[in-house]
This record gives structure tokens, sequence and C-alpha cells, in this order.
């Protein structure tokens, strides 16, 4: 049995939380990207990104598929936009193939939180996926880390892997 970091993230917060899990567990990592990449201008990001979760657009992804038999856990990291999973996640959600796997998610947000989780588990449940120990992570919008922030983050992710590994055996990554 396999595990696998499957993550979102266009300011760079759930990057650098899947990078921890992914050195903790020692497993790889499948980024989730648009086809069409958003703009940088956090205005304009934002126009679009609300046009998309307001109107549940599923934008297209410019990845390949991934075989999901391979993988029985997955970790799922990404960002709320308001109060919903970032609108590639939605697409993914809704695209891969969740029986039988047990998904361990790791969310990103500034503070508001929304339905997100609910609609998030709500797919993969209903696909037929166990959703176990979801880890919240709170990180400012628009603004990097302090050393003490970003120290107190690592701690959280670390311990969450490793009580992960102690409740579900250490050889997540076979
Ligand atoms: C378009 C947009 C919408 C957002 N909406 C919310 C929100 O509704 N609630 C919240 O707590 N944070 C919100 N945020 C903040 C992000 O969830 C937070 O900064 C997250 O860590 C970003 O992850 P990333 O750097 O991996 O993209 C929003 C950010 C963006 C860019």
């Amino acid at each position: 049995m396999s595990a696998l970091v499957i993550y979102f993230s266009q300011t760079g917060h759930t990057e650098k939380a899947a990078g921890i899990i992914c050195e903790r567990a020692g497993i790889q990592r499948f980024r989730i990207y648009p086809k069409t990449p958003y703009p940088t201008r956090y205005d304009a990001l934002e126009a679009r990104a609300l046009k998309e979760v307001g109107d549940r657009l599923l934008p297209l992804l410019g990845n390949n598929e991934i075989d999901a038999r391979r993988f029985a856990y997955i970790f799922l990291g990404f960002p709320i936009w308001y109060g919903m999973p970032a609108a590639p996640v939605m697409t993914f959600l809704n695209r891969f193939d969740w029986k039988g796997r047990t998904v361990f998610p790791f969310i990103t947000f500034g503070g508001l939180y929304g339905r997100a989780f609910a609609e998030m588990e709500k797919i993969l449940r209903t696909g037929g996926a166990a959703v176990k120990d979801e880890l919240l992570l709170r990180f400012p919008y628009r603004k990097d880390l302090n050393d003490e922030e970003e120290a107190r983050i690592q701690l959280m992710i670390v311990q969450w892997i490793e009580g992960i590994k102690r409740r579900y055996g250490t050889n997540i990554r076979k």
C-alpha cells in the first residue's frame, strides 16, 4: 500500500506544508495546477477565483491523470477560497477515483473556514473514501510567516504525520 501527497497551492503556503509532509513521511508529491494559470496580481486572482467559486465552475486542469489504484493513502492539501476548497481542487475532487482510499486532508486558510471541509468530505465520502485526521493550518493571507510561526506550523505538521504513522502503520510509503 502506498501513499501520495496531492496538493494545490497558489501562493506557496500549502506547497510549504506539502514539502514538510513529503520529507517527513518519505513519499512523493503530485501538484494540481490549472490549465490556464492564475494571474499573479492579487486583485485579478481574487476576481477569477471568486467567479469560479461563486459559480461553482470546475476549471480545467493541466495535469495528466494519476493511476489511483497505486495509492491507498492520500494526503490531500489545498487552500480555502471564499469558504470553499480552491476551484482546481473541486475539479480534482470530482474527477479522481476515491473508492477505497483513505484521505488525510491538510487545509490552509487565513481565518475564515466556511464550508470547505464539509464540501470536500461530502465528495470524498460519496466517492467511497474514508476521511481521517484532518489538519487545519492557519496562514496569514498575503504575508510570510515569521520564524516563530514557521516553527509552530512545522511542529504541527510533524506531530500530525507521526500520529498518522502510529495509527496507520509506519509503512504508509510501501
Ligand atoms: C482567492 C483567495 C480566496 C481566499 N479566501 C479565503 C477564505 O475564504 N477564508 C480564509 O480563511 N482564507 C482565504 N484565503 C487565504 C488562503 O486560504 C490562505 O492564504 C492559504 O494558506 C493560501 O494557500 P496557498 O499559498 O497554498 O495558495 C483566500 C486566498 C485567496 C488567494
